[in-house]
């Protein structure tokens, strides 16, 4: 009788152990899965958000290449002179919003653009006139606008997308409407500072509505490099 009541207590171990060994076994395997942080530190960045004619030439202009020998105002896209580090600070000039839909889908395109209408007539807006990207002391655009829809792959965006140029201050009010309004469609919302792979990037500085769309953030390496030389670390 001792010996069965012995044995039985061996078997509960065993089965306690075991279900113990699978539990750090799910636990370690989860652990495993998260995403390696970009960085090891915990440090915060501190950013700020320029407001709508605040910039001062004197200030920034020069944390940034001048745009190309002969290269037109609206084809600059102006791009940090280096990434930077966690101590110093970054800067917001603007934000973009980009509404993604399947283009070779009529009925997709024309519901999109349905949402782009209504976004306009809400926030009575029209399209950017002349070179609407970026803000602050790069371009002359301090409204919110739209650029024309873009029916396909267009630098890092895989599909259609029609697209916002905002100024910061307008972030509340249109994210609150997106969120409200997007309906079957994915919403990237991203700042400007000047280093683009940051900015679209969902594991950095980047925002998405629903899910994110996979964007190709090579292009934006690509372009950087191409442009204005290979900075380590972008
Ligand atoms: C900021 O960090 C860089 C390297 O990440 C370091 O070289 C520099 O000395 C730091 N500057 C200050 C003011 O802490
Ligand atoms: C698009 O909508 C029309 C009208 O509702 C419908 O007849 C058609 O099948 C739809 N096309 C697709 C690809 O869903
Ligand atoms: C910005 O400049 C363009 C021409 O380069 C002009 O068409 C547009 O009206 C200007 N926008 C504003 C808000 O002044």
């Amino acid at each position: 009788m001792l010996r069965c009541l012995a044995l039985i207590l061996i078997v509960l171990a065993v089965v306690n152990c075991h279900s113990s060994l699978r539990n750090d076994y799910i636990r370690a395997r989860a652990r495993a899965s998260i995403r390696k942080p970009l960085k090891e530190s915990v440090a915060t960045q501190r950013v700020v958000a320029i407001k709508a004619g605040e910039t001062s030439p004197e200030t920034h202009a020069d944390l940034f290449f001048p745009p190309l020998p002969g290269q037109p105002n609206n084809d600059f896209h102006p791009q940090l002179r280096h990434l930077p580090s966690g101590n110093e600070t970054l800067y917001y000039y603007s934000w973009h919003i980009h509404v993604y839909f399947f283009h070779e889908n009529v009925n997709v395109t024309t519901r999109a653009l349905a949402i782009r209408q209504q976004f306009m007539s809400y926030f009575n807006i029209e399209k950017c006139l002349g070179n609407c990207f970026m803000g602050g002391i790069f371009d002359n655009c301090t409204r919110m606008c739209v650029w024309d829809p873009v029916m396909g792959v267009d630098g890092p965006h895989p599909y259609g997308q029609w697209g916002v140029y905002l100024p910061n201050e307008l972030l509340m009010d249109t994210l609150s409407w997106m969120s409200a309004n997007h309906g079957e469609f994915e919403v990237l919302f991203h700042p400007n500072t000047g280093e683009m792979v940051g900015d679209h990037d969902s594991q950095r500085r980047a925002m998405w509505i629903k899910q994110t769309v996979p964007l190709d953030l090579d292009f934006l390496r690509w372009l950087q490099c191409k442009w204005f030389g290979c900075s380590e670390g972008f």
